[in-house]
């Protein structure tokens, strides 16, 4: 846990900017199969940000009018002690989280009742179904009614306090970095022809274990790179493969870092896969340099689709004005996705709160168009604020396949030219940014992602 004066002064932060009540409950353990086989556990990100408690079975409320917190949990009992070996009392994890008032958890609605006095609970849109039962049970709403009387003022304030970052932060956010480096050298030097992809992958993972970290997400790491979010590690790897490699691990706080490289399998990339990640590191670095406080994200998207863009109009891929082709939505044909996402305690940070409430505000709607509308923030860019830069090129041929038969973009893309890239599969480039008040800071230490930087690595 960061010190106890951290938790306090982040709870008074978001009492002055709330009144009533506010209600944060830990997130319970997730049994895999049965309740005694947990997944390892994940703290809810709002109470690990305001009461910083790695433990299930507490409830944080805060009067926002008096200021005052309160935990609401239970003494170990004998079984815990047997089986778990858990001895930490909850007025110790209280004191650690600078909180002064510790009641019993079966004490919350009767707390409830007596303190509400027709103030508003407050309470985040839950993610878990126990904890959507027992809000409706403290709170007297119906299952189906919990999501949308969640409080929107609540998550406001919360996104404006948790999406600026501070120096503790970074810092945690730098050492999970560290362990990250880490997993990409390991897997720089597990990828070679002949090894399967669960291999590198288990290394990957491997790496963080035995840093006693967790994944923030789990490991991409896949030759068949135009697969998004492609989890399945079931292919040997071959000379002349490309493999995504996008993996990261969770500092000891349980702060994210998420980063890709795109490596050849045989060491050297070829002439087609050096052309398409010349321009995927040229887009990633120009994305990078416009990071600056006060430029809209959704600029920082459109000039990596652009840069892009430029390259691929030069080799015919595309044809015309490389702007139309980016303010019509043609590129997503090869960038289906947006360049990126803030990062914090979640990997897509706050994304539980609702993505339109942490990436877009009145300045900026999310769009319509297909593949911009994946783009998960778009709004202006604060000093603080962690975000990745993540721009891909992708072949996808039953994406090329059903835009070609419905005449789409016809001015703009040459189909054919696009089919002979499709052994590319897919490239993304991934790294975490800190906007400051002058230039961008790429966190964590360097990752090899120039041409001669990875095959260097591989080699090694
Ligand atoms: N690792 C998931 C993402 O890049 O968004
Ligand atoms: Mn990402
Ligand atoms: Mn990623």
């Amino acid at each position: 846990m960061f010190a106890a004066a951290t938790y306090r002064s982040r709870r008074a932060i978001l009492a002055q900017a709330m009144d009533d009540i506010g209600l944060f409950p830990a997130s319970p353990p997730s049994p895999m199969n049965y309740t005694a086989n947990p997944h390892a556990y994940v703290q809810d990100s709002c109470f690990a940000y305001y009461f910083g408690i790695p433990q299930p079975f507490l409830v944080g409320a805060i009067d926002f009018d008096s200021g005052e917190a309160f935990i609401f949990g239970d003494e170990p009992t004998m079984d815990d002690l047997i089986w778990l070996g858990s001895a930490t009392p909850p007025a110790e994890w209280a004191e650690r989280s600078g909180v002064t008032h510790v009641l019993p958890y079966a004490e919350l609605p009767a707390w409830l009742t007596k303190n509400r006095r027709g103030r508003i609970v407050h309470y985040t849109p839950p993610f878990r179904g126990t904890v959507t039962i027992q809000l409706s049970e403290w709170l007297g709403i119906p299952v189906p009614d919990i999501a949308q009387r969640a409080s929107s003022p609540l998550v406001r304030a919360i996104v404006a306090q948790r999406e600026i970052k501070s120096g503790e932060e970074i810092v945690e956010m730098e050492s999970a970095l560290a362990i990250t480096a880490e997993m990409h050298a390991a897997a720089m030097r597990f990828s070679r022809p002949g090894v399967m992809e669960h291999e590198v992958s288990g290394a990957i993972e491997g790496v963080a274990r035995a840093a006693d970290r967790t994944l923030a997400y789990p490991v991409i790491f896949s030759a068949r790179g135009e697969i998004l979010h492609n989890t399945m590690h079931d292919r040997r790897l071959a000379a002349g493969d490309l493999v995504v490699n996008d993996s990261g691990a969770s500092s000891q706080l349980g702060y994210a870092s998420d980063i890709t490289r795109t490596v050849p399998i045989g060491g050297h990339f070829d002439a087609k896969q050096r052309l398409c990640y010349e321009l995927v590191l040229s887009a990633q670095k120009a994305a990078i340099e416009a990071c600056r406080a006060g430029t809209l994200y959704l600029a920082v998207h459109r000039l990596s689709a652009r840069v892009m863009m430029e390259g691929l109009v030069a080799e015919g891929l595309f044809r015309g004005d490389p702007d139309a082709i980016v303010e019509t939505g043609a590129y997503a044909l090869c960038f289906p996705h947006g360049v990126g996402h803030q990062i914090g305690l979640d990997v897509h940070d706050m994304e539980a709160l609702g993505e339109d409430l942490v990436g877009y505000d009145h300045t900026v709607r999310r769009s319509e168009l297909f593949g911009l509308r994946n783009l998960r923030m778009a709004k202006a860019l604060k000093p603080g604020m962690v975000v990745t830069v993540e721009p891909g090129l992708y072949f996808i041929p039953r994406l090329i396949d059903r835009w070609e038969k419905e005449g789409r973009y016809m001015e703009f893309i040459d189909y054919e030219k696009v089919r002979s890239f499709l052994g590319i599969h897919g490239i993304r480039i991934e790294d975490d940014v800190l906007v400051t008040d002058g230039a961008p800071r790429v966190l964590g230490p360097g990752i090899p992602k120039e041409i001669g930087e990875v095959e260097a690595a591989l080699s090694g």
